[in-house]
């Protein structure tokens, strides 16, 4: 009879006793069946009160059933404390800190070439001159014909061409604009005059590479077109564009050249700033560094886009933006502008 009463309080200690040391929901499931379950041992003293007399089956029975409603209850409760803990401890595992700043993006630049065509851009852009562009796959028309070049003219050879392998009325006519002048024409054909454009891109050239030479570099052209515009435009323009991008110092000088476009045609050098004339390996000795083409526009050409040739006269000039980086920086081969090589390009 005492027994099972003993049995009881006995079931009780060491329940209470382990579900307390029950330290995750696996181990709480594992108690839970070793005292409650269907084989569980507080299961099997409530089966056992079938074959006990009735005043011990009262007692017997109400003792393990307060037993089994009392574990039960510290059951659930114990499994809201573990629950609990463990949404804490993922909450705590799984924090991110939203302040934190970001790993460091490492900075890009403008390439050497890119800062240098913006610098020339600017300097014209403060003079008056627009922006404008046009396309690198030109035609024979734009790049030579329409610019006094026609096919059997030697001064082709001045431009090696890149041809596009495709014909037009039985005859290659598209090539790599070897200059940026056919944007001389273009513009001319869709405005009137006044004019004052700066026509930037890429130009290609059948070439041999060297430490001067690529295959592919960047022109700005130059055009302006006005009533009464004279050769001392153009030399008081050129003088303040290389007096912006070379130094206030800087002299310049014109010498005669020839450019089937232009009439006269010549060439725009400056005193060497590296030894200021004297004579050194970056002005080949000479004092002088040439800077670019020029000329005044051909009165043919000014006719041709229906303009009045009588009233209107103007200016063109080309530069290479290479041949400027390279004077600017001090760089001696123009090959490593394109050279992809980082140790270089870091440098500007
Ligand atoms: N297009 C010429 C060249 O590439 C440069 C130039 C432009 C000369 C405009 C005169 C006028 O060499």
């Amino acid at each position: 009879m005492t027994s099972e009463i003993d049995t009881i309080s006995a079931i009780q200690q060491a329940a209470l006793r382990e579900l307390a040391a029950a330290s995750d929901l696996d181990s709480l499931d594992a108690w839970r069946i070793a005292y409650l379950g269907r084989r569980g041992r507080l299961t099997g003293v409530l089966r056992g009160l079938a074959g006990m007399p009735i005043e011990e089956r009262r007692r017997v029975g109400a003792g393990a059933n307060a037993l089994k409603e009392r574990l039960e209850a510290a059951c659930d409760e114990r499994r809201a404390a573990l629950e609990e803990a463990r949404v804490t401890q993922v909450i705590q595992e799984e924090r991110l800190d939203v302040t934190l700043p970001g790993p460091p993006l490492p900075h890009g630049r403008l390439h050497p070439i890119t800062q240098t065509l913006r610098d020339v851009l600017r300097a014209f852009r403060d003079m008056g001159f627009q922006v404008a562009e046009g396309p690198e796959i030109e035609w024979d028309y734009y790049n030579f014909e329409a610019l006094r070049i026609p096919a059997d003219h030697p001064a082709r050879d001045m431009w090696d061409t890149l041809w596009m392998d495709f014909e037009h009325d039985g005859r290659r006519q598209m090539l790599l604009r070897t200059h940026t002048s056919p944007n001389q024409i273009r513009v001319m054909e869709h405005s009137q005059p006044p004019i004052r454009v700066v026509v930037p891109g890429k130009c290609y050239r059948f070439e041999a590479t060297d430490p001067t030479h690529e295959w592919m570099m960047t022109q700005v052209e130059g055009l302006a077109i006005d009533a009464g515009i004279s050769m001392a435009d153009l030399k008081g323009t050129l003088a303040e564009f290389a007096r912006r991008i070379f130094g206030q110092e800087r002299r310049v000088a014109f010498r005669c050249d020839y450019f089937p476009f232009v009439e006269p045609g010549m060439e725009l050098r400056i005193d060497c700033f590296i030894c200021r004339g004297e004579g050194c390996r970056t002005c080949g000795r000479s004092g002088w560094i040439e800077i670019l083409g020029a000329g005044m526009v051909h009165p043919e050409i000014i006719a041709n886009a229906g303009y009045d040739a009588e009233k209107y006269t103007g200016f063109a000039f080309g530069l290479g933006i290479e041949r400027i980086a390279l004077l600017r920086h001090g760089v001696d081969d123009i090959r490593y502008f394109y050279a992809n090589d980082l140790r270089f390009l870091r440098q500007f």
